[in-house]
């Protein structure tokens, strides 16, 4: 296991991270006074509950009260788990994650010297295409200029067996490192006899094409053929640093380029990436020869909600979108964007952007299908719907697709489209396609719905809650408190936690909310400061808020008694209800800490 990761980090990546942004890039957030407001990911909605703020930086939805900062949503959302939520926040922000004691395990090792054999293997490649005119006439007679070349760190492997073998293999265990990144390939043992060295290099007179992880690490390269060959592209084999179903040729690039990534279009080649970029569209990432998996999809929508694939128009081009639109299904919902766009034949969208400029390329994304409308159009067509038995079979057609689209308004919403090409009432296909009474399987992996907690629906929660929420949300009234000590000679546990809250707050009046609960994620309480953390507080004037915080204390430390009877009868009122005698008890002691009000 690697090490831990620092607090003080996770600080400042709090810090230097904006909820809105990272939200605003997976769901589309509107303004909505101070805070920002969408449909929640989480739960099916109309209108939106979910509200994200950026003062507090956290996220709070009074539909079903999921809650919680940037970190929590990327774990939520993206369905990271802890280590990675911080990756992926700290790659945003330009940092590195440190560990403390990191290095210790020897298989990060290992990784390590793997990454500094890429990276210089990567230099290398680079440092061989400045030394040929073969290779840079090659690049050139593809449009491709200079600053390309360098931005995506395009290299050559020259002719030859033991290029590599020779700069980096001099001792066994380089050759080992070689073999195990998969820059050289085993010799059979027949052949090893009478050659002698046991291994030759797998890249031999190709143009290379780097391929990064989200930090920037090469894990792979792909290589071209120079004028004709077979393959024409070969691939770095799965290895420790490289999952050819994971990695997306251009993202990292993409990232560095744009600081926010509105749209990523997916392309088949290497090259369009390159030429794409060089036309200015900077979005493009490719799929290393496979499908579009799962986790391809995923790590794009970590990215952005807005995706478009793009294909040939040929028959095996629209095959490959249809199974692009499979693995999509279950990623599809209100509020993201995924599309499809054809290509003319005998067009990728290298020549396509060389034939046509950026402009108009651009024109055609904009037109893409969107996924509802290619699956409909696609099962229309397929069927012939002025036949009642072409109209069943559509449905027929329809039923598994649509039962592997999450529950939620975009499936509804399908639904009644496909309805109207059926000419059915849409409740009516519903029940045909058998997702009507929650018939579809649960979306795995989501949240689990959290009653609503009263106290944010109006009622006041206990006076600790308050001035729990109140030093989460305001650390930098908690200076007006004293001797926050005494809130410990109780004993009670909740009244420590306050006075450790205080303390924290007065030590660091600048924390955010968020920072602060980060803080606490691996302590008991953290759920509830979470909750707290996210939980409406009516909006003062600083004094005003001094003022009550400190009343607030006071009330805790001296009626420590009746304060803490209270309490637990408004606590309970809330959860599990109170009997008559206990009733009168808790407006008799109610009675005491406010001026009676007003009959009636
Ligand atoms: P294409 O054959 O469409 O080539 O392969 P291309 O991208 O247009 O390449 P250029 O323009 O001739 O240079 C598309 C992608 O499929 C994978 C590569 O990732 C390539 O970029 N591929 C293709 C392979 O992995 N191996 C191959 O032999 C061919
Ligand atoms: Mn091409």
């Amino acid at each position: 296991m690697a090490g831990r990761i620092p607090r003080a980090f996770i600080d400042e990546l709090i810090a230097r991270t904006d909820i809105v942004e990272v939200i605003g890039s997976r769901i589309e957030l509107k303004k909505a006074g101070r805070e920002w407001k969408a449909n929640c990911p989480f739960h099916g909605e109309k209108t939106p509950s979910f509200t994200v703020s950026q003062t507090k930086q956290f996220y709070h939805c009074f539909g079903c009260g999921v809650h919680g900062t940037a970190l929590s949503f990327l774990m939520e959302h993206d369905r990271l788990g802890f280590p990675e939520a911080v990756e992926e926040l700290a790659s945003r922000a330009g940092l590195e994650v440190p560990r403390e004691g990191g290095g210790a395990d020897p298989r990060d090792r290992m990784q390590d010297d793997l990454f500094a054999l890429t990276q210089a293997i990567d230099q290398h490649y680079r440092d061989q295409l400045k030394d040929s005119e073969r290779a840079k006439d090659y690049l050139k007679g593809r449009g491709l200029v200079g600053e390309t070349a360098a931005r995506y760190h395009l290299g050559y492997a020259p002719p030859g067996w033991d290029g590599l073998l020779k700069t980096f293999g001099a001792t066994e265990a380089g050759r080992q490192a070689l073999f195990t990144a998969g820059f050289i390939i085993e010799r059979n043992p027949d052949q090893q006899k009478s050659t002698g060295p046991g291994y030759y290099d797998r890249f031999r007179d190709r143009v290379m094409f780097p391929i990064r992880d989200s930090r920037g690490r090469v894990v792979g390269f792909g290589g071209r053929v120079i004028d004709t060959g077979e393959p024409k592209y070969l691939n770095s084999p799965e290895t420790p640093l490289f999952h050819k179903g994971r990695e997306l040729y251009g993202l990292y690039e993409a990232r560095q380029q744009l600081r926010n990534i509105e749209r990523l279009l997916v392309v088949e080649g290497y090259m369009d990436v390159v030429r794409l970029a060089q036309a200015g569209i900077h979005y493009a990432v490719a799929t290393l020869g496979t499908a579009t998996t799962p986790e391809h999809l995923n790590r794009m929508l970590r990215v952005t909600s807005n995706v478009v694939f793009c294909f040939d128009g040929d028959r095996a081009g629209r095959q490959a979108a249809w199974r692009a639109l499979e693995t999509c299904l279950p990623e599809a919902k209100q509020g993201r964007q995924l599309k499809f766009m054809f290509l003319p034949d005998g067009h990728d969208p290298d020549t396509l952007v060389a034939a046509e400029g950026s402009e108009a390329f651009e024109a055609r994304l904009e037109n893409a299908l969107p996924l509802s409308e290619y699956l409909v159009t696609h099962l229309a067509a397929e069927n012939d719907l002025t036949s009642v038995d072409g109209r069943a079979r559509l449905g027929e057609m329809a039923k598994p697709l649509i039962a592997r689209i999450p529950e939620g308004i975009y499936r509804e919403l399908l639904i009644e489209r496909l309805a109207r090409e059926v000419r059915m009432p849409a409740p009516r296909l519903a029940q045909l396609l058998a997702l009507g009474d929650g018939g579809a399987p649960a979306r795995s992996g989501a949240p689990p719905l959290r009653p609503l907690m009263r106290s944010a629906s109006g009622g006041r929660g206990t006076l600790i809650s308050q001035a729990i929420a109140r030093v989460l949300q305001n650390p930098s009234v908690a200076g007006v408190i004293e001797e926050p000590e005494q809130l410990r000679a109780s004993g009670d546990r909740g009244l420590e936690v306050l006075a450790e809250l205080i303390e924290t707050a007065q030590a660091d009046p600048h924390l955010s909310p968020a920072q602060f609960v980060e803080r606490w994620r691996e302590r008991p309480e953290h759920a509830r400061l979470e909750e707290l953390a996210a939980w409406p507080l009516p909006e003062l004037e600083e004094s005003a808020i001094k003022r009550e915080l400190a009343g607030a204390v006071a009330r805790l430390v001296s009626g420590a008694g009746p304060e803490r009877r209270l309490d637990e009868l408004i606590a309970r009122a809330e959860t599990t209800g109170l009997d008559e005698d206990e009733k009168r008890e808790m407006r008799d002691l109610q009675s005491l800490r406010r001026p009676p009000r007003a009959p009636g």
